[in-house]
């Protein structure tokens, strides 16, 4: 047997002329966390999708826990959970009835099924709502049922697209708890995020993907390294009038391979060489911005790796297609590292 829950090789799937995954190879371990990162659109959840069956890859192949994706479809659904980005659920019926429902679907047998029910309830500590009506519940309690939903039928391996996506602080941590006890209990764990913290804090191996491709591919503790031995500088930056136009102005700078805004008076920026702190102070004084504080960081985040991989071209949220490109087309971001 393989040591991979799965392996991928030039897994493509275009949209028409649109190449939404591009040749994706790439092997996970089995009884690890993984971890999938990457700007809106980049094609995290159509990977997703493509080894969880539900879309057929244009070109390419891959195997899970074993089976091939496309000989043997229904093996592969046997082994796997998906938590997917929205929620599957049925409102009126109480959370035991939810779970009876999919387990179902799964054919699982009838008492096993309930064993299961109750074990995996215990699990994310909801005993006592297991026959109260599902829209009697928060956000929080119903992604919890929606994960153990797809614990159910004991798979080998559970794909999680965005799943702390819209809760609160409390509830991330209980899932983050609960992602790691599946995987303490020897479940693969594909895991897509955009908390950065999340994807530090829970994985083994990352991978940043933009455009379909991968732009880097290690553990978060190696990534954090290559940016620190890098002539990358990651500032931190408080100006107490920033404005949408006085980002721009920063973004464009040929010094700045990124921005990201952190709050209404808080930037982060990823930027190259010995000039770049000086040429990021004269144009925030050329645009008149105020001051209030600059810091350059000494710890490098998986954020500061982002940025520096992925580059200050910002997507369109609804497309998902990158919108003003500031690079040609086809080149890479300047800083990109690999
Ligand atoms: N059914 C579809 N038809 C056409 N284009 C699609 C379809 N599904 C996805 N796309 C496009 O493929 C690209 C990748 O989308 P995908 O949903 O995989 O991104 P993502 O990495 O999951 O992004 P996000 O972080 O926003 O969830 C996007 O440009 C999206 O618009
Ligand atoms: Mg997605």
């Amino acid at each position: 047997m393989t040591e991979n829950a799965i392996e991928m090789e030039n897994l493509t799937k275009k949209f028409g002329d649109f190449t939404a995954v591009d040749k994706l190879s790439l092997n996970i371990k089995k009884g690890k966390i993984f971890g999938f990162l990457g700007p809106n659109g980049a094609g995290k959840s159509t990977t997703i999708r493509m080894l969880c069956t539900l879309s057929n890859p244009t070109s390419g192949s891959a195997k899970i826990a074993g089976y091939d994706l496309i000989k043997d479809p229904s093996k592969v659904r046997e082994n796997i959970g998906l938590v997917a980005e929205k929620m599957i659920m049925y409102d009126t019926l109480t959370a035991a009835e939810n779970l009876r429902f999919f387990g179902k679907l799964y054919r699982i047998p009838k008492q096993k099924l309930e064993d299961r029910i109750d074990e995996m309830l215990e699990l994310v500590n909801m005993q006592e709502w297991k026959h109260t009506q599902i829209d009697k519940f928060s956000t929080g309690m119903k992604q919890r049922i929606n994960v153990i939903r797809a614990l159910l039928p004991e798979p080998e391996i559970i794909f999680m697209d965005e799943p702390t996506l819209g809760l609160d602080p409390q509830t991330t941590y209980s899932i983050r708890d609960i992602t790691r006890e599946i995987n303490r209990s020897g479940v693969t764990v594909i895991l897509t995020t955009h908390a950065m913290i999340e994807a530090e804090v829970l994985s083994d191996r990352v991978a940043i993907i933009d455009h379909g491709k991968i732009a880097a591919l290690d553990t978060p503790q190696n990534l954090k390294k290559l940016i620190a031995e890098s002539d990358v500088s990651i500032f931190g930056a408080e100006i107490t009038n920033l404005t949408p136009k006085l980002i721009e102005k920063i973004n464009s700078l040929d010094v700045v391979d990124a921005v990201a805004q952190q709050d209404d008076h808080n930037l982060k920026i990823s930027a190259n060489g010995t000039e770049a702190l000086n040429q990021i102070i004269d144009i925030i004084r050329h645009e008149d911005g105020n001051i209030a504080s600059i810091t350059k960081s000494n710890e490098t985040t998986l954020e500061d790796v982002f940025l520096a991989v992925t580059g200050k071209e910002i997507r369109d949220q609804a497309t998902g297609k990158a919108a003003s490109t500031p690079h040609m087309d086809g080149e890479a971001p300047k800083s990109r590292i690999r």
